[in-house]
This record gives structure tokens, sequence and C-alpha cells, in this order.
């Protein structure tokens, strides 16, 4: 199988991102061609740190490797030097009805928090952009959170529209929505996701052992006093259950089971423990890695030749197939 997933360089990585879709990352990756771009060209959809963005980009392609990702078996590398995404973004925008654009929750979201005269096209064209980097690759699955589900399933639809109207050239990609861990909630509010836009929703993946500590004790739980998943009546207990179940690799039951009679604050602070150590080593590699700049950018232009024999290839078909050669 051809695997294709990226993590936008709007912020640090955070465990939501870790746990629904890099950590599916580091398994397939093992026996599976696997292709992980840094999409700058989505971060730029919503306001961003133009001044420092190579050094945000820089860095989130070493969260990358400090989590695992292997450059010898994976493509590493930066989406916008590989300028064949925006070309077939665009020629998939004369295929995609802008109702179905409209329809995707995550620019209904985006656009209102960013008000009217802010929420820019190319929001609006996002998804478009995502399925131009995964057909590009003729990949077949897309491992994502719950989230950017939506966007695949338009990406399938546009897969299988191009194919008709023009004859068959894309591989109709699908979903990898992992069932524990594919939404993560935020810690001050488990009703909203996690998200890197808000960081005081967010458990950072390379935060620092006291900073793990206060975020975790100061998430908002509920008033009672029992250790049970239930995500209507307790989402906080149970969104601390998931993250706990999915770093210790312990099921939800025995967790349930092993804090019975036991308040809130045990819970925590058993958390806490078992987070400061899983990330421990993530911080080492990252801390590591800062300092070996040229090592890290000849990886990521490594990934992108390799990258861009696949998109030329790609892009040949669609040129001919839609009569631009
Ligand atoms: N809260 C979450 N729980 C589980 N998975 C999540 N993902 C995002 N938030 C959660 C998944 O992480 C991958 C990378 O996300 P992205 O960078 O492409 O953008 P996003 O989905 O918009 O994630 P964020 O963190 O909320 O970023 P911002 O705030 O910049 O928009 C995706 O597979 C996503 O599903």
């Amino acid at each position: 199988m051809r695997i294709l997933s990226g993590i936008q360089p709007t912020g640090q990585l955070h465990i939501g991102n870790y746990l629904s879709t890099m950590k599916q990352w580091l398994d397939l990756q093992q026996d599976e061609e696997c292709v992980f771009p840094i999409v700058d060209l989505h971060a730029i959809t919503v306001p961003y740190d133009f001044k420092n963005f190579q050094k945000i980009i820089f860095e989130r392609a070493v969260e990358y490797l400090a989590c695992g990702v292997n450059p010898q078996k994976s493509i590493i590398f930066v989406q916008s030097k590989v300028k064949e995404h925006s070309e077939l973004c665009w020629l998939l925008n004369n295929i995609t009805p802008v109702g179905e654009l409209l329809r995707m929750i995550q620019y209904k979201e985006k656009s209102k928090r960013l008000g009217k005269e802010s929420a820019s096209a190319g929001l609006l064209d996002y998804p478009v952009l995502m399925a131009a980097d995964i057909l590009l690759y003729q990949s077949d699955a897309v491992p994502v959170g719950e989230d950017q589900k939506q966007h695949v399933e338009l990406a399938r639809i546009i897969a299988k529209k191009f194919n008709h109207k023009f004859g068959e050239t894309f591989k109709v990609p699908k979903p990898l929505v992992l069932k524990t861990g594919a939404k993560i909630m935020a810690l001050n509010d488990p009703k909203k996701k996690m998200s890197k836009s808000a960081p005081e929703s967010c458990l950072f993946l390379f935060d620092e052992p006291a900073v793990i500590k206060k975020k975790v004790m100061s998430a908002i739980t509920d008033a009672g006093k029992i250790i049970k998943f239930d995500q209507n009546k307790k989402p906080g207990i149970s969104n601390l259950l998931t993250i706990y179940s999915l770093f210790a690799d312990i099921p939800i039951k025995d967790l349930e089971k092993q804090f019975k009679g036991k308040g809130y604050a045990e819970l925590k602070k058993s958390l806490i423990k078992i987070l400061t150590e899983k990330l421990e080593p993530f911080r080492r590699k990252k801390k590591e890695l800062l300092n070996r700049e040229v090592f890290v950018q000849e990886i990521l232009k490594n990934g992108a030749k390799r990258a861009e024999v696949i998109a030329k290839s790609t892009m040949e078909d669609v040129r001919k197939k839609m009569g631009l050669i």
C-alpha cells in the first residue's frame, strides 16, 4: 500500500496529532510505502507567522524525526517544494463543486472563528489541496484523525469524478481512522477538540515534565468522584482515560477497575507519571536534532526529490487526460 498523511506546521505537535495520526505512521512505515509531507501550503490558509515560518517548518521536521518517523523508509518533505501539489489542486478545482466545499465542517468552524472578511478563498479550497496531496501519490490509504475524515471522503468523490470524466487516472483512497484516540479533546474544555491553534487546549508532545504536571492537574473534569468512561456525562474523565489507555497500552475497562474507589487526583497523578516517562525519549531526541540542522535539511531535500519522481509521473498522465498536452 502507499500511504499519504501530513501535518500542518501551524504550531507544536500535540498528543491528539500523535495518538490519532502519527502513531499510525510509525506502525505503517514498517511495511508500507509512506509519504509524509509537512503541509506548509495548508498552514497558510489561516493567519500565520510568516517571518518565522521556515524555523517553524524546520522544528516540525525535527519533531517528525524525534517521534520515530524513519527517513530511510518514509518520504519526509515540505509540501511547497514539490510544485505539482499546487498544479494538481488548480486542476481539481475545476471539477469540485463549490457546494461540497461550503459544507465542510472545518471550513465552517474556522471561517466562523476568523470572520467573513478574513476567511480566505484558500481556506475554502483547503480540502481540494488535500485531495491533490493524496491523489498525486496514488495513495491507497490516509491515516487521519476524526476531524479530517470528511476531507478524505471528498478526495474519494473528486477521484471518482475525475476518473469518470477523463478516464481511469487516480486510485480511490480510503481514510484510516482509529476507533480510540481519533478525537482527543481539549484539556481546558473537554467538549472541544484539542487544537494547535488553541494552545491553551493542548498538551504538546514535547512539553517539559513540570508543564505536563501543571496541565494535567488543572485539566477540567466534573464534580463527581467515580472514574468511569462516559463521553456524554463525563467528557473530561473520559478524555483522560483515553489518553492514559493509549500511552500506557492498557484497555479503558482495566483502568476503570484499577482506579475503582480512587479519586480524580490519583488518576491525574498516575497519568502525569506515564506521560512524563513515555514522552521523555521524544524530548531528548528533539533537543539533539535541533542542533543538527544540516542533517535534517538534507533529509527534507532528499525526501522532496523522491516525492517529485512520483508526483511528476502522475501529473504527466493528468495533463494528457485533461487535454493540456
Ligand atoms: N484533537 C485531535 N485529536 C486527534 N487527532 C487530531 N488531529 C488534529 N487534532 C486532533 C489530527 O492530527 C493530524 C494533523 O492535523 P493537522 O495539522 O493537519 O490539522 P488539524 O486537523 O486542523 O489539527 P489541529 O491540531 O487542530 O491544527 P490547527 O489548530 O492548526 O487547525 C490530522 O490527521 C488530524 O485529524
